[in-house]
């Protein structure tokens, strides 16, 4: 199986540098802010959206070592590029305080989310600095280049968390309505992250949108896995199962079974959805349903589909052991357990 570590092996030295330079970088002048921005930067996840970035700079860099090995032994990224890594890994971190905020989330990644440690109107705060300090930081250093594309990925996040209220509970969204929704609230961030990690390292227009593709298209299947945990994962690894369906928030395994058996006869499904919110019993039901019709084995076959979509624009790309770390990255997607 696959493990976070094989995609890390090429950049080890950058993502400590990395770390350094956001602990610089991410101070504040109040103790109570101070204090906010520690346990939200020292909570972050698996900081997938830097690794991206540093990856595609690694990749698209004039001289790249030849073994994973040697390139991770010693920082070989810009600070152009950290500058990148920053600005999508902090609209992640400021983007998901503010879900925690909408969905009323008390737990993320196993311990207090920021709202449930600090309050709601703090984590907006907290928040809105770390967008706020990512965007002073993107134009005092005069990255204006990667700057551009920074409202545009934020305008979209947005999009996709309205658009997907407009879907909660509705059981006529169509899979359609859930890829447009997952390209907005997930993919797009990822497409951003490996086109402006290429970019900080000088590629040109066409590798920028090749690697941009296939951040995106890593997305989507990211996005599918993430939801198809809700269904199958592990409680026990820091995340709540069935989550979604406790929100009656659609997500594929529930669409796939709409799709077919039951297309002409939604009524029970749509009274279930309904009671999700308050009713345990029925978000039991509803995951009864969706495991009995292969809701998930038939949404597993579409993330593959995107996975081998992502592996196959690998392949247009030059051959060094940042790729190959890309490669791992698209393993890793399909293997994770969290
Ligand atoms: C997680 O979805 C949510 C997102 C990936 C996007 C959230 C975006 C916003 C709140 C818009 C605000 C944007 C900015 C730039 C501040 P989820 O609830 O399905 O996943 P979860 O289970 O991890 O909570
Ligand atoms: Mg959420």
């Amino acid at each position: 199986m696959m493990k976070i570590d094989d995609i890390r092996k090429p950049i080890v030295a950058d993502i400590e540098a990395f770390e350094r330079f956001l602990k610089d970088k991410f101070t504040a002048k109040s103790k109570p802010m101070q204090e906010m921005l520690n346990y939200a930067l020292n909570t972050r996840g698996k900081c997938l959206r830097s690794m991206l970035a540093m990856l595609c700079a690694g990749l698209y860099s004039p001289a790249p070592k030849a073994t994973a090995e040697e390139c991770g032994a010693q920082r070989n990224c810009s600070t152009r590029t950290y500058v990148a890594a920053m600005l999508v890994e902090m609209i992640h971190t400021a983007s998901l305080i503010h879900d925690d905020i909408i969905d009323m989330a008390d737990e993320r990644r196993g311990v207090p989310s920021v709202r449930a440690r600090f309050r709601n109107d703090m984590a907006v705060l907290v928040g809105d600095f770390i967008l706020a300090r990512a965007m002073d930081l993107g134009m005092s250093s005069a990255q204006y280049d990667l700057m551009s594309h920074v409202g545009k990925a934020m305008a979209t996040l947005c999009e996709g968390e309205v658009l997907q209220d407009v879907h909660t509970r509705k059981a006529d969204t169509t899979r359609e309505d859930y890829l447009d929704i997952i390209y907005r609230k997930t993919a797009s961030l990822l497409g951003t992250s490996a086109a402006l990690g290429a970019m900080s390292a000088g590629a040109k227009h066409e590798d920028v949108e090749r690697a941009r593709k296939f951040g995106e298209t890593i997305g989507i299947a990211f996005q599918i896995k993430d939801d198809i945990l809700d269904y199958v994962g592990d409680d026990k690894l820091g995340k709540q199962r069935l989550n979604d369906l406790k929100e009656s928030k659609i997500t594929l395994p529930l669409i796939e079974i709409m799709d077919n058996e039951y297309a002409s006869c939604p009524e029970e499904i749509i009274i279930l959805l309904h009671r999700c919110r308050k009713d345990n019993a029925a978000v039991e039901r509803l995951h009864a349903i969706v495991r009995e019709n292969k809701g998930v084995e038939r949404a597993t076959e579409t993330m593959v589909a995107y996975i081998s979509r992502a592996m196959s624009l690998l392949n247009d790309m030059p051959d060094n052991p940042y790729r190959e770390a890309l490669m791992n990255l698209c393993l890793y997607v399909g293997d994770r357990e969290i």
